[in-house]
């Protein structure tokens, strides 16, 4: 018996890990590691330094995946990289500067002109905090039984497995809990109560780890990541025949989560949650011999052994063990020669993610044959529990393992594993084909491996079915950015257009950096929590708060009758601070409950009661209902439309849906409010990128992001308690309460001539605004602006509708309508090129505007620099000789398709409200020649603050290091603009610009007399002067929809992006292969920040069209409310090489020191990873006989992507006809 000990270092949530189990644990955080003050540890310094933080609130995380793996590997290997993310999200940077800096650990070769790697400090072992030695005497002493009592929940950590027997004994319904990765999200989120919990994690047995004759046998405590350490080992010693369950296994740890969740996560909890989508039951159920025993306090013999057949799950997560018992340890079997084991699972996203269908497979042949002699067919994700395929294995049995047995097979399945249409988890099709996918992967795996091993005697599989078999290399291969340099004979202290690190990027590497609720709490404070509706659309009828009030530290539940004044807010007065007689959408704020801790108001809200009375809810954007809807309308028309229909050679209609994005920050809204003792005077600490908004007290609360959680809610309590109250959000109820990107259906009828050329379009645009307008018409205003994307169509009509439905109101998100304007755009270019049989780059390009064109908007474009940014995206993109390969591979693989797109992309900078385009500063000069800078921007991850501190920098001539900057504020900087709509480097940039001028006039004569002074000389002979140190600045801007004239935008910002990516037709899942980008930022202040922003726009676009999908009933009750069921990108899903390039030589007439807007235009070109996507399906579809364009909703989900690639195997598993049944979910 060998016992595994652990004193080595493991990453683990710090949400999920009950404080209880850390005894005689050493904990490590990022701020114990290294500091600003003392010294970074390099694990802090390298992401810093190579601009891998914006925001910064993943950073900590990031540093501490790194450290862990540092100090386990100090010589680790770029895949050790890899593999260390895999449970770390970053929406910011696009993952691409955090694996540069970090690939310094590994060595390898580097590029990067963005920062000096010579620079950084070398990592040195022995510097590494020690493992305390006290813990250390400790773990060789006799353990004692550990008892915490918390006010409602009891923990029990006994030693031995005879005290865990007498405790179940004590305490039968007590919960057994390892990893607490299941338990915990139970409590934490689904309101599960468990007043006694029993840890088991000390006991020795059940961490053991047993080599007996027939297998392995793991302790049901060993975490995943012990039972992978064990399993590899022994994999790479065992004959492969011996090992085939165990590298089944570890194929699927390999996918199982992050490494986070499986240090701490145990076989045996994995297998008791019985969840119908864990990945490990369906391996060791197909492996038909895994025994289970179980030790009970109840039952005379003590000991039992079961084992995981068929009976063994008994219901929704509900298995024949009894409560009273408890898993000792699992038997991982070896396989016999002639026996084959296959594990496959098919998720929304590769990485830590959990399964949309999973399997094991097993079969046994009769020796020396290909008769089937036992085979077992397990899945998950097609049942409430995970099943065998008893049928289909009956009567494959004794069959010999040929074409015939693989037809038969998938008929029988598509029998045996047929979902009803309204399954719950949706996706009915896309289920059932992957049952038949997957054995088609298993067929083949067995034929190749059957025909190696009889000599040949068995035919193989067919060439170019075989790369369905190669799960391919995910790894990151390269990346690089090619940058401006500045002119040359700029001074070296002139920082604009230098790769200055931000500003807070130290801060944030050693988790110093303060967010709104790292602020410490004050004395009497209160926390907050909403109340709100669990229905889309009804009648309050009562809402009863006195339960709540016995919930300990209860004070008091606010709603609709204390607001002081108008309940009544929103942009266009159609919103409520509360709801007071009716709700209109399920997250509707109705009531909160404040309490003197976050868990007591949290328990207290939960049992508040609200009574309702219902009434019919609309959610989705369907057209028949908008004359009921209020909705509003706007057209852009320019030419004749009907007349360029007329001269078009060919006309093509069709419909493109675009689902909505959720914003995901990583930092939920959160709302402090401090009484400041007279006057009724309040100090707001507010997660907000619209300051001015917490100037206005009447506009109480906007449930939108860009406007500001809470405020009003934390004003009411205030008023009601005059204590400090806070306020931030859970995940999922910032996903459930705040609005996000607008789902988008887009009709088109397009004119073109054979050559391509667009004549005449006619498009309607509809979104779905949710519950309120809010910046809805906006959002639609923008989408209309941008239908043309960059392409010049003479004869237009459109129609844009905003819809009013009984969702969360909708709002502002990166892009503000654009990219779904320009997605609809490329939906008909990329069919009118297929419908002409041309190529569609070439169809593309010749629809380019020129230099001096007028948009559909009447608006010249000028300094026309988009087709410069697509011929060097062609050219350094080896666009045409890459084609030609993909065409060549496309010809050879029949399951793997590879596709190829390049986008252009024109994005209109300004606010389109014109008096929204203007900002201020705030600059001061202190008599030691330091400068103090105040702007109205804020600073939310994308570089404001450093590009500021550049620009003043240069305005003032004086060096950054002089320059401090002032978190912005209303009382220094007040009505300031949103932070928003890409301008914020430019109106807030000018404003600095223009005060700094204001100062150097203002010292000009001091300077005439003293021109040999230094900066401090000037100043400290200017201190008897009055200097005056604000300005603000305002273009000169306006656009009238009716008569389509005027100009909406200020300039343009281009890019041009191309992508190649492969798919696997059979699961849907696609591999991003390599993305290009050329993009014109003017002059730019700050290429690193610059293609941060560029990188991290592209990535949130790759999530938008790919993978973020927003589902909810058709009750209007949202389903992904939090990161197991909304997946935005990770690490893994990035580029394998990714190019990106910023134009030279393009300076802007119309922006500071001839920089361009760079936050949100690069977002669009990641639709060349969508239109790829739809190429690779093309060339699927063709081998099936189908080329005509075909429709592909976005986001392009491996479901999307399977249910288009037609074949044999979906034709198995048709839809049901709509009408037919209530499906789980629906489209919005
Ligand atoms: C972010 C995240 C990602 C995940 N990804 C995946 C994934 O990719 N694939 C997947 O399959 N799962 C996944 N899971 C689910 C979960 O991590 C696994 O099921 C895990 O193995 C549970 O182990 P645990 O030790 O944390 O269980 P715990 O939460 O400690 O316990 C789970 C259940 O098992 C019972 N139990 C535990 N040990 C015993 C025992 N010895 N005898 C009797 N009952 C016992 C407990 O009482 C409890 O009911 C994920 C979870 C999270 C939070
Ligand atoms: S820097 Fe990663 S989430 Fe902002």
């Amino acid at each position: 018996m060998t016992l595994i000990y652990y004193f080595s270092h493991h990453t683990a949530n710090a949400c999920l890990f009950p404080v209880c189990a850390l005894h005689h644990v050493a904990v490590t955080t990022v701020e114990g590691i290294g500091n600003t003050k003392s010294r970074l540890h390099p694990a802090q310094e390298r992401i810093a330094k190579s601009h891998g933080s914006q925001c910064g609130f993943c950073t900590p995380g990031i540093v501490m995946s790194m450290y862990t793996l540092l100090r386990n590997k100090p010589e680790p290997k770029m895949e050790d990289i890899e593999d260390a993310f895999q449970g770390n999200l970053c929406r910011c940077t696009g993952y691409r500067p955090i694996l540069e800096g970090y690939r310094t650990f590994a060595k390898a070769m580097m590029s990067s002109s963005l920062f000096n790697s010579s620079e950084f400090q070398p990592l040195d072992p022995t510097q590494e905090p020690i493992f305390p030695p006290e813990l250390m005497t400790q773990s060789n002493k006799q353990q004692k039984q550990l008892c915490f009592r918390g006010e409602r929940v009891m923990w029990i950590q006994p030693t031995t497995l005879k005290e865990l027997v007498a405790l179940k004994s004590q305490y039968p319904n007590a919960k057994l809990v390892v990893g607490n990765t299941e338990v915990g999200i139970e409590m934490r989120l689904k309101n599960m109560l468990y007043p006694v919990i029993i840890a088991p994690a000390w006991i020795s047995e059940m961490n053991a780890v047993q080599h007996t004759e027939t297998g392995i046998t793991f302790g049901a405590a060993c975490t995943l990541s012990s039972v992978e350490e064990v399993l590899r080992k022994v994999v790479a010693e065992l004959p492969p025949y011996k090992a085939e369950v165990f590298q089944a296994v570890l194929e699927q740890l390999r996918w199982f989560a992050g490494p986070q969740i499986r240090n701490v996560a145990a076989l045996g909890g994995n297998i008791m949650t019985a969840s119908p989508i864990s990945d490990l039951n369906p391996v060791l159920m197909a492996s038909g011999i895994i025994h289970l025993p179980l030790i009970s306090p109840c039952s005379t013999e003590g000991k039992r052994t079961i084992t995981m057949d068929e009976k063994f799950f008994t219901g929704y997560r509900k298995t024949i063990v009894k409560p009273e018992e408890i898993l000792l340890s699992v038997e991982i079997p070896y396989s016999k020669k002639g026996e084959y084991f296959s594990a496959f699972k098919q998720a929304s996203r590769r990485e830590d993610d959990i399964a949309i269908v999973t399997c094991g497979m097993r079969v046994l042949f009769q020796d020396g044959t290909n008769r089937v002699e036992e085979i077992k067919l397990s899945y998950g994700g097609m049942a409430p529990t995970t099943v065998l395929a008893l049928k289909t294995c009956k009567e494959l049995t004794g069959r010999d393992w040929n074409e015939k047995l693989l037809q038969d097979a998938c008929r029988l399945l598509a029998g045996e594993m047929d979902l009803s249409p309204s399954a719950p988890g949706g996706m009915v099709d896309f289920r059932r084909t992957l049952t038949l996918s997957f054995f088609f992967k298993f067929y083949l795996t067995v034929l190749q491996k059957l025909s190696k091993n009889h000599n040949g005697t068995v035919s193989a599989a067919r060439e170019d079915e075989l790369s369905s078999l190669e799960d391919g290399e995910w790894r990151i291969s390269w990346s690089c950015v090619l940058l401006q340099e500045v002119p040359r004979g700029q001074a070296v202290e002139d920082m604009v257009g230098r790769p200055l690190m931000h500003v807070s990027a130290a801060k944030q590497a050693c988790g110093e950096a303060v967010y709104c609720d790292d602020i410490p709490h004050y004395e009497n404070e209160l926390y907050l929590t909403l109340v709100t509706s669990t229905k889309a659309h009804a009648k309050i009828l009562s809402v009863d708060a006195s339960e709540a009030q016995s919930v300990p530290g209860f004070v008091c539940f606010v709603s609709a009758k204390d607001v002081p004044g108008s309940n009544i807010t929103g942009i266009a007065n159609d919103e409520t601070v509360f709801a007071e007689d009716v709700v209109t959408c399920v997250g509707h704020i109705i009531g909160a409950v404040l309490a003197d801790t976050q868990e007591h108001s949290r328990r207290a809200a939960k049992v508040v009661k609200i009574k309702y009375e219902e009434l019919k809810p609309i959610v989705t954007i369907q057209v028949r209902w908008l004359r009921s809807a209020s909705a509003s309308i706007k057209r852009i028309n320019k030419g004749d439309v009907k007349k360029g229909f007329e001269e078009s050679d060919h006309i093509l209609e069709g419909e493109m849906y675009l689902g909505g994005q959720e914003h995901f920050y990583l930092e939920t809204h959160c709302t402090l409010a401090v009484p400041k003792g007279e006057d009724g005077e309040m100090e707001l600490f507010v997660s907000t990128q619209n300051l001015m908004k917490t100037q206005v007290l009447r506009v109480l609360l906007c449930r939108n992001c860009i406007v500001h959680f809470g405020l009003c809610l934390i004003n009411v309590s205030f008023n009601r308690t005059g204590r400090p109250v806070r306020c931030m959000l859970d995940r999922d109820e910032d996903m459930l309460i705040s609005g996000g990107r607008h789902p988008f259906l887009g009709r088109y009828k397009v004119g073109f001539m054979k050559n391509g050329k667009v004549k005449s379009l006619e498009v309607s645009y509809y979104g779905n605004g949710g519950n309120s307008v809010d910046l809805s018409y906006g959002v639609m205003d923008r989408a209309l602006l941008h239908l043309d994307n960059s392409y010049n169509i003479p004869n237009v009509s459109s129609v844009g509708i905003v819809c009013k439905t009984n969702l969360p109101s909708n709002t502002a998100f990166r892009g503000f309508g654009g990219p779904q304007g320009m997605m609809i755009a490329e939906c008909w270019m990329s069919d009118l090129a297929r419908k002409c049989g041309l190529p569609p780059e070439e169809v593309r390009k010749l629809n380019l505007y020129h230099e001096g064109d007028l948009t559909h908007f009447n608006q010249k474009l000028e300094g026309f620099t988009l087709r410069r940014c697509w011929d060097e995206c062609l050219s350094s993109s080896s666009y045409h000789a890459r084609k030609k390969l993909i065409e060549e591979f496309n010809k050879q693989n029949r399951w793997k398709k590879r596709g190829m797109c390049i986008i252009p992309t024109k994005f209109g900078i300004s606010f389109t409200v014109p008096f929204l385009n203007q900002a201020g500063a705030l600059v001061h000069v202190y008599t030691d020649g330091s400068v103090l800078l105040t702007h109205g921007g804020t600073e939310m991850g994308q570089g404001l603050h450093t590009k500021m501190i550049q620009v003043a920098s240069r305005s003032l001539g004086i060096p950054t290091s002089n320059i401090y900057i002032s978190e912005t504020s209303t009382n220094t900087v007040p009505n300031t603009s949103p932070t928003a709509a890409s301008v914020s480097a430019d109106i807030n940039g000018m404003a600095i610009h223009n005060a700094c001028q204001t100062i150097l006039k203002r010292l000009e004569p001091i300077k005439q007399s003293n021109p040999k002074g230094s900066w401090e000389d000037w100043i400290k002979a200017a201190y008897e002067n009055c200097v005056s140190l604000s300005a603000t600045g305002i273009p000169d801007l306006g656009y009238d929809f009716e008569k389509n004239e005027g100009k909406p935008f200020c300039y343009f910002s281009y890019g041009v992006a191309c992508s190649e990516v492969e798919i696997d037709c059979l699961t849907g899942d696609h591999k991003n292969i390599r993305t290009d980008i050329v993009m014109d930022v003017g002059t730019s202040l700050n290429p690193a920040i610059d293609i941060g922003q560029i990188e991290g726009a592209f990535v949130q676009g790759l999530g938008l069209f790919t993978m973020e999908e927003l589902r909810y009933s058709p009750e209007g009750n949202l389903y992904t409310r939090g990161p197991g069921m909304y997946k935005i990108p990770a690490f893994g899903d990035i580029p394998t090489e990714f190019y990106v390039s910023l134009l030279r030589d393009c300076p802007n007439s119309k922006a500071v020191y001839s920089s361009k807007a760079v936050g949100e235009p690069p977002l669009f070109l990641s639709a060349s990873v969508f239109y790829a996507i739809k190429d690779a399906i093309y060339s699927a579809r063709k081998d099936s006989g189908l080329t005509e364009p075909f429709r592909l909703d976005s986001p392009a989900t491996p479901e999307r992507i399977r249910n288009a690639c037609v074949d044999i195997f979906t034709k198995m598993c048709p839809s049901a006809e709509p009408g037919t049944f209530k499906p789980w979910s629906v489209r919005v």
